[in-house]
């Protein structure tokens, strides 16, 4: 009987995967196994270099827990989060504002706010701003009584989630409806750049590899419409640093918006938004 290879074992996991019924589930582990045997002979995995990568992943699930979301960051900052955003929904034909990553901050459930009311429930001295625009579909028709469930951070570069001490829970949250000719408008305050939290194993391992845990500002928004696609993307201020180097690789040129004073001197950043027809 021949010695085991590297080869003969990564067949043989392949095939006891193979009984399994659902062929996806099939599917997925089989090239888990390959891909992860792959990597290891490639860079020749050493004991003491595996036993690191299973302490660095328990790391990860003992800091994880309802509010904090190691594994998310882990996938974010490997620009996982925004591969899998991009072959699930991107396409190069379509006029539709593009997407980007969700990120953990989302809270559902956020105030419905009135046309061109504020979302600014804590003044922590945020410069003032206007976001405004139309929703619209890729032929230009205004979508009237579409949603923007919109959520950002204060001055401070956090989320109220993150500070339950000092901000109100739906500061810098809001559900706004566009009228009847599509528009809509938020009274709220600049987005600033902020590091994502980096005290665990994911800021250790952006540390180790010479990265910065920084995000370029933006705002978040879902927005959505009977009849069409609902889409999860962000607005980046074009003044912002770090939209060369967001740290969890969400940029995209075509969100990238201006902060312009208007005539009474608050910020106005207009951004309309396209939605794609449901198929
Ligand atoms: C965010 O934009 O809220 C975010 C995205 C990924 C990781 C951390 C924060
Ligand atoms: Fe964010």
């Amino acid at each position: 009987m021949h010695r085991v290879t590297a080869d003969d074992l990564t067949d043989e996991v392949v095939s006891r995967i193979q009984a399994t019924p659902d062929p996806r589930l099939r599917e997925v582990m089989s090239a888990l196994v390959r891909h992860l045997h792959a990597f290891a002979e490639e860079v020749r995995l050493t004991d003491q270099e595996w036993l690191a990568g299973i302490r660095f992943l328990t790391a990860t699930g003992h800091i994880t827990d309802d509010v904090r979301q190691e594994f998310i960051l882990l996938s974010d900052t490997l620009g996982l989060s925004s591969l899998v955003d991009l072959i699930n929904h991107s396409d190069v034909e379509s006029l539709a504002t593009e997407p980007t990553i969700l990120g953990p901050f989302y809270v559902p459930a956020s105030p419905h706010r009135d046309f061109g009311a504020s979302m600014v429930e804590y003044d922590d001295g945020g410069e003032p701003a206007v976001l405004h625009g139309t929703v619209r579909d890729e032929n230009g028709q205004a979508i009237p009584g579409a949603t923007l469930d919109v959520w950002q951070n204060a001055a401070t570069g956090f989320y109220a989630v993150q500070q339950p001490d000092v901000q109100s829970p739906t500061n810098l949250r809001g559900v706004y409806r566009t009228d009847e000719r599509g528009r809509y408008e938020i009274r709220t305050v600049r987005p600033v750049p902020y590091p994502i939290p980096a005290d665990g194993p994911v800021g250790k391992l952006l540390a180790d590899t010479g990265r910065h845990p920084w995000r370029a500002a933006h705002i978040h928004a879902k927005v959505a419409a009977e009849g069409f696609e609902p889409l999860t993307t962000h607005l980046f201020d074009r003044d912002s640093d770090y939209l060369d180097s967001d740290t969890v690789f969400g940029v995209k040129g075509t969100l990238i918006r201006d902060f312009v004073p208007g005539a009474d001197g608050v910020l106005r950043c207009e951004s309309d938004f396209v939605l794609r027809k449901a198929r």
